[in-house]
């Protein structure tokens, strides 16, 4: 393109409102909500940034497929076009629908883990890691030492210690059913995992005879990245990139909330039978009949059509470029962030901007409070609230909604979180006054220290 400014790929077709608060009305929203964000009504957000998991706009053939839905019990035609897309990119031998992606965990975890076993992961998202230990196996992160420093412009960081990976396999190969990838690494800051990282993880796992599977959310994310940075990989077709990650695994999860371009959905790809068998079993138990799992006829096609928008280049490179816009804007301002930008989310380091805060007295929390009040804007802490003592930092995750914010929006956002910064030495941290026994960060309440 010979013109810097990124424009939207798309026209606005129809449009919800968003309402504007007062600060006097978004304090006493927080105190309401004990001080978590998760417990606010979406009506008195400004700017939801929470999440990037289904709250997307869907295209007008999206919209088109909702109303060509299927939805006959059983051999839809909604689900043929849904398998199909999924198989044209990642080339599965079976795929099993599900409700959204953490489903497909549940049901993956209730066949192969269990106690005394152990899963690796480049780095577990917080519903991976629950169902992994759930299911009374262990989780472990094995991310590379650049993905520990918040800092580091290393092209990526998400990829995985293959050196500790073969470490841990040759410890405890027998407690090791499956080897996971989760591609971008979400908890690490939305950092791509390289083709070549993943043929070495691949090696590893044939040479001790393991499973590959990829948490496959943000694939094309992490595809458009491979393109962009990896040697050799400069202008090759997004599906074809997809298309070899996945030829080095053998099956996915998949939360189609994200690079699905649903709003709902998920599902389990993979290539053996005897597997596949006992996860449909558990499937029919949990989610519904084969050829329409946890969803509807109409999500099926929702999500069949998103596959296909999502690879385009012309979408791909609005939305890794209008994630970096944001992120670079805060880095010149000299706001910590991790670097460089992820696909879907900027990660505000607060540990380092809140220097004076301490990880038990929780500065991710203090800073996306700080947020809200300040300008509305809605973030999510990924820290000590979120991990306990795994927690490696303390950051807040700005996800950006798939094709839902205008760049006008994202201009607001960099303000308010400049005019937080300035006055980051006065936030004070937080303490946690009632939390429930696991995946607290969702209902635990806080109060200012
Ligand atoms: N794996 C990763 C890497 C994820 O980011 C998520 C969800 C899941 C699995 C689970 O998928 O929500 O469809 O059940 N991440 C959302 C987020 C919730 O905000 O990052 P799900």
């Amino acid at each position: 393109m010979e013109f810097r400014t990124i424009i939207e790929p798309f026209r606005i077709h129809s449009v919800e409102p968003i309402r504007i608060t007062t600060a006097a009305e978004r304090e006493s929203a927080l105190r309401a909500a004990g001080f978590n964000l998760f417990a606010l009504r979406g009506e008195d957000v400004l700017i939801d940034l929470l999440t990037e998991s289904g709250t997307g706009a869907m295209n007008s053939e999206q919209w088109a497929g909702i109303q060509r839905g299927d939805e006959s019990y059983a051999g839809s035609p909604s689900w043929f076009r849904f398998r199909d897309a999924v198989q044209d990119l990642f080339g599965f031998a079976h795929v099993i629908p599900t409700h959204q992606g953490r489903a497909a965990e549940k049901i993956l975890f209730s066949v192969l883990g269990g106690a005394g076993k152990a899963i690796p992961n480049n780095t577990h998202f917080d519903t991976t890691r629950a169902n992994v230990e759930f299911s009374g196996a262990e989780a472990i992160d094995l991310p590379v030492a650049e993905a520990r420093i918040p800092a580091s412009e290393h092209p990526f960081k998400g990829n995985m210690d293959v050196a500790a990976l073969e470490a841990l396999l040759a410890e405890r190969a027998g407690d090791v059913p499956v080897v996971f990838v989760t591609v971008t690494n979400n908890s690490g800051g939305g950092q791509p995992v390289s083709l070549e990282n993943l043929h070495a993880v691949r090696a590893v796992c044939e040479r001790f005879g393991k499973r590959l599977f990829l948490d496959g959310c943000r694939f094309a994310e992490n595809a458009w990245f491979i393109r962009e940075r990896e040697p050799g990989q400069e202008g090759r077709p997004i599906p074809d990139i997809v298309r070899e990650m996945a030829s080095l695994a053998d099956g996915m999860t998949m939360s189609a909330k994200k690079d699905g371009l649903a709003n709902i959905g998920g599902w389990l790809a993979l290539d053996d039978d005897a597997l596949a068998e006992q996860a449909r079993t558990l499937l029919i138990l949990t989610e519904g009949f084969p050829t329409y799992g946890g969803l509807a006829g109409r999500d099926l096609e929702a999500i069949a059509q998103g596959l296909r928008e999502v690879v385009d280049e012309d979408y791909l490179r609005y939305r890794i470029g209008s994630t970096a816009y944001l992120g670079d804007a805060l880095h010149a301002a000299g706001v910590p962030l991790v670097r460089p930008s992820g696909g879907h989310a900027v990660y505000l380091d607060a540990r380092a901007l809140l220097p004076h805060v301490p990880p038990a007295e929780l500065p991710g929390q203090a800073l996306a409070c700080a947020l809200y009040e300040t300008g509305g804007i809605r973030g999510c802490e990924i820290g000590t609230v979120m991990f306990g003592e795994h927690a490696l930092m303390d950051l807040v995750r700005l996800a950006i909604p798939r094709r839902t914010y205008t760049q006008s929006h994202i201009d607001y956002v960099i303000e308010v979180v400049r005019a937080v910064a300035e006055r980051a030495d006065q936030l004070r941290g937080m303490r946690i006054v009632t939390e429930p026994a696991a995946l607290r960060h969702f209902t635990a309440t806080f109060a200012p220290l």
